[in-house]
């Protein structure tokens, strides 16, 4: 374990860790892991047991739970199965070695979002590290090998999350390709158990993968060979799940520059590819270069899929993995999904660039499709400028809102007041009739098509349409006249307040 420092009000040591394992003993140590055992999934136990987690405690203060052992198709497997393991903001200041005994989520995650841009390079690039390779003793994730005909995908506890998805899925793996002219591709495709030794492997068109596999088709190859991770550290998985990195950056050598340590790697059974060595289970296999149909799959937001018609699939060579694998599952769209915050300080750097007056930028992933945006007006019409070149950059931000620089981005209900006291819909907004539309947004007219819209709910300037004197906010005008008046409450009402938690 890296850097790690003890972290006084939990007693967890702070990351980063070197292993997922570590991370979870860390949130476990904190009080943050809730441990069941016996739920069906059979009857979609486990899922209607994470909604109602969500519903009752909320996305944000909903714990991670392991699954000590859950029925699939009749049978018992011991797990066990982790799920909601990056839910909370905190768990991003455990995994980023930023101490999260503040209890108020959104400035943890704040000083992460710090720290992180203070680990850019001067021309705002991440580090790299190389990875450095072990031996197969060495290597956790080869504790146990089992190849060909032994090989069983079906005896691991893989679920069917939604009754309406096509069949059970591997939905967190870290699906690695090398290519001799790009180099390696780290990217989580979910993956649909078709059989003992087959899966479906679902980059999108146009992710990285897809790129990677369609340049080796076009070069007259047949098939690709590849390695699934199953279980990688935090930030690895951080690193496979979002563009933190670009094209043919390899996002290994990035996790090993957020960790501050080289990770280990180790080479495969059955190919030459290089897989991080403290992972849980390795599937390796080869996928050719013709489609299978694959889904549908209840997707991030929270809709269930069209069944696809164009996939890659994979046979299965090896699967190697730890004496005592633990899996995880993503109940997608109901919990978050992987560690945010490095994707969120690289579209930040990246964006800044452009519209230094940007101060931050924001995806809320438990709510898809917005994008909030804080910047400092300088001239009139900046809002709708800086929310139009995201809009159309960023897939994902449907709905941009763009907001001044007193309004928190990471609370959501701030920025709801902000368009509700600051927006008037005529001038302050621009539709954007055709862009890129996210795979799996069901409003989308034909996947992958769709249209946007910027929020301008900054004040409005006169020059903009809005008033000619804006008015004072009720809390601007106490903090006028009474400076200290925080100081002053903080200090003598503070512990009635804090104490004070109706959930006892
Ligand atoms: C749990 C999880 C499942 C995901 N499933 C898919 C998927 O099935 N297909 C896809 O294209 N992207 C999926 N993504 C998003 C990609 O992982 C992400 O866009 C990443 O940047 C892709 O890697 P690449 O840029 O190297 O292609 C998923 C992300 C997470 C966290």
């Amino acid at each position: 374990m890296t850097d790690a420092i003890d972290n006084p009000a939990t007693k967890a040591p702070v990351g980063p860790y070197e292993s997922l394992r570590d991370y979870i003993d860390a949130i476990d140590g904190c009080g943050q892991a809730l441990h069941i055992s016996g739920l069906d999934q059979d009857a979609y136990e486990a899922t209607g047991f994470m909604y109602r987690l969500i519903d009752k405690l909320g996305w944000a203060d909903a714990p991670a739970v392991i699954f000590k052992n859950i029925k699939i198709n009749g049978q018992w497997h011991e797990g066990p199965v982790i799920a909601n393991q990056y839910g909370r903001w905190q768990f991003e200041g455990l995994a980023f070695g930023v101490d999260p005994a503040n209890d108020e989520q959104s400035e943890v995650y704040q000083n992460v979002l710090a720290k992180l841009e203070s680990l850019a390079t001067t021309d705002k690039q991440w580090q790299e590290i190389e990875p450095i390779e072990v031996s197969p003793e060495d290597a956790p994730c080869k504790q146990v090998v089992v190849l060909g005909d032994d090989i069983n995908i079906l005896d691991f506890p893989f679920i069917q999350t939604n009754p309406a998805d096509g069949g059970s899925y591997i939905n967190t793996g870290s699906v690695i390709l090398e290519d001799p002219e790009r180099g390696r591709n780290v990217g989580t495709y979910r993956c649909q158990i078709k059989g003992p030794r087959k899966i479906a492997i679902n980059p999108e068109k146009n992710q990285h993968g897809w790129t990677f596999l369609m340049d080796m088709k076009a070069r007259g190859e047949t098939s690709a060979k590849a390695a699934i991770v199953l279980g990688a550290d935090p930030v690895t998985f951080a690193m496979s799940s979002s563009k933190t990195t670009r094209l043919g950056q390899d996002e290994l050598f990035v996790a090993g520059g957020f960790i501050g340590k080289a990770l280990d790697v180790v080479q495969c059974e059955t190919n030459t590819i290089k897989v991080p060595a403290n992972v849980e289970m390795v599937i390796e296999g080869e996928i050719p270069f013709d489609f299978e149909p694959e889904g549908p799959f209840g997707e991030m937001y929270g809709y269930i899929g069209e069944h696809k018609e164009e996939n890659f699939y994979m046979h299965v060579t090896a699967v190697t993995h730890r004496k005592k694998p633990i899996f995880v599952n993503q109940f997608t769209g109901v919990t978050r999904s992987f560690l945010t915050s490095p994707m969120e300080v690289t579209t930040n750097l990246a964006m800044k660039k452009l519209f230094p007056n940007i101060v931050g930028i924001h995806l809320p992933l438990q709510t898809p499709g917005y994008c909030f945006i804080s910047i400092k007006k300088e001239t009139p019409g900046d809002a709708i400028t800086i929310g139009r070149n995201i809009t159309t950059s960023l897939k994902i931000a449907k709905i941009a809102i763009v907001v001044d620089e007193d309004v928190n981005i990471h609370n959501a209900i701030e920025v709801m007041h902000a368009v509700g006291a600051r927006w008037q819909p005529y001038p302050a907004s621009e539709i954007i009739e055709k862009a890129g539309a996210m795979g799996g947004d069901p409003s989308a007219p034909t996947r992958g098509v769709g249209s946007r819209i910027v929020v301008d709910a900054t004040r409005q300037l006169p020059e903009e349409g809005g008033p000619k004197q804006y008015s004072l906010m009720n809390r601007a005008c106490l903090t006028k006249e009474f400076p200290d008046i925080f100081e002053f409450i903080d200090e003598k009402w503070s512990e009635t307040i804090d104490s004070w938690n109706p959930k006892k």
